[in-house]
């Protein structure tokens, strides 16, 4: 490592140009080099391509650049933003503020109680297909299963539309184009052209549901739809464009139901692999409690937090705990190496839910799965909501035999386990 002591402030140390070099040349994930750099104790970080970036792991790193620094350090250019154009997470400055507050209400404990019924009706649907496996005796895809049901509940609620299965084949097709996109953090790249049929049927999909909402809402008709909130902001503000109206729908709906998914499904290959555990949670949900579920589901996020990474940017000189960032900088904060602090989680490798409801207050900083600061996730409340309601009624019904192991993990633009997670699902006696 290269660190440089100057008068103001120490700079972070640098992972030696050669050592990056390697790396580049192996093709490894980023993950790999961010391993590498880590140093408990000290500020790392690595340079490319001329460019400088910082490693953000201590919870109180965490806490300054997230918390209290988050109107200093900035999203620089938002990865996916080929596909979510200016949607609240890629938009910056006033224009994010006045989206963020124009949807923020919807979202609150209170706010998402509006969709608890779409929330129920898929849960009941997931039952249903596994009930059908289970008299069958075919095995299912948890993935699949979990991944349709996090596509339903945001539609609907974004939408007031049912999802059918065509729609639901354009709506899912997103995936490819996430898939596409640089888990790295260069900022934004062009799309691949492969992936521009998927983006054209995706675009369809969502302009044909606002063109009916917007017919819906002239008649005076509409519920309480995410698009319903924009369609009313776009009568007394110019800025709610029908470009913008798709940006924001493609956004929550891609926010919404990839994370939410890969979640669901970590926890399923966690409980595969701790057969007492998924009993207790099981035993818990039949009896109609939520807590066991809801720490397994904490404990997922921990290990597994699909937001693994949350880069920033510095326009200005700034300082983070004593070290020096030199404007032009990169910062990227980690929750998944976060999450691993052997000094607030000890064995830090090991999936115990007991962690939570955690006995004393965590450090700040200490556990991101939905972020912190002001840009901190939107549907947190949402999230929790549904995977509760599905993981419990899921557990409550059925045993849940994997008959192959779902792969290693992914450090894409998520962190996704790399194959399909097929299963033997059957009624509990
Ligand atoms: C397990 C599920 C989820 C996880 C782990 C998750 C995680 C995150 C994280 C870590 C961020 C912060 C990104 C950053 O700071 O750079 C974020 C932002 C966001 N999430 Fe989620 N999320 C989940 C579900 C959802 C759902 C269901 C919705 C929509 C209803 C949603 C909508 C958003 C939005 C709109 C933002 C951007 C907020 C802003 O920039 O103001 N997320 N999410």
């Amino acid at each position: 490592m290269q660190s440089q002591c100057v008068t103001d402030g120490m700079l972070p140390d640098f992972l030696d140009d050669g050592t990056v070099t390697a790396w580049t040349a192996s093709g490894a994930p980023l993950i790999d080099l961010l391993r590498r750099a880590h140093t408990p104790g000290r500020l790392t970080g690595f340079r490319r391509g001329g460019r400088a970036a910082v490693l953000i792991t201590e919870p109180r790193h965490v806490h300054q650049v997230l918390g209290v620094g988050g109107d200093r350090f900035v999203k620089r250019s938002h990865r996916a933003k080929p596909l979510l154009g200016d949607g609240m997470l890629s938009a910056t400055g006033e224009a994010w503020r006045s989206q963020r507050r124009l949807l923020q209400a919807m979202f609150t404990g209170r706010g998402i109680q509006r969709w608890e019924h779409h929330i129920t009706g898929a849960t009941a649907s997931v039952v249903d297909r596994w009930a059908d496996r289970a008299r069958r005796g075919e095995p299912t895809d948890i993935g699949e299963d979990v991944q349709f049901f996090t596509v339903d509940t945001i539609w609907r609620s974004l939408t007031d539309h049912p999802l059918d299965h065509e729609r639901y084949v354009d709506l899912a097709a997103v995936q490819d184009i996430v898939a596409a996109l640089p888990a790295d953090v260069g900022g934004a790249a062009a799309l691949p052209p492969e992936v521009g049929a998927a983006l054209a049927a995706l675009d369809d999909r969502v302009l044909r549901a606002l063109a009916e909402a917007r017919t819906r809402h002239r008649g005076g008709a509409g519920g309480p739809s995410v698009l319903h909130r924009l369609l009313d902001a776009a009568e007394t503000d110019p800025a709610y464009t029908d470009r913008l109206i798709r940006d924001e729908l493609v956004t929550l709906l891609v926010a919404g139901y990839e994370s939410s998914a890969r979640t669901l499904t970590w926890a399923f290959v966690l409980l595969d692999r701790h057969p007492a555990l998924m009993e207790r949670a099981a035993a818990d949900a039949a009896a109609g409690g939520s807590a066991a579920v809801e720490a397994v589901l904490s404990e997922t996020l921990r290990l597994y937090p699909t937001g693994w990474l949350l880069p920033r940017h510095s326009p200005a000189d700034e300082f983070v705990d004593g070290w020096r960032i030199p404007a032009g900088t990169d910062l990227l904060v980690c929750p998944y190496l976060t999450h691993r602090d052997p000094d607030v989680w000890p064995e830090p490798e090991t999936f115990a839910p007991d962690r939570f409801p955690a006995r004393a207050p965590l450090p700040p900083g200490a556990y991101l799965p939905f972020g912190i600061g002001p840009r901190a996730c939107l549907g947190t409340r949402f999230a929790m909501r549904e995977m509760e309601s599905l993981l419990g009624a899921l557990l409550a019904r059925f045993t849940v035999e994997t008959t192959a192991p779902a792969g290693e993990a992914v450090f894409g633009i998520n962190l996704r386990p790399a194959g399909p997670l097929h299963a033997r699902v059957r009624e509990r006696s």
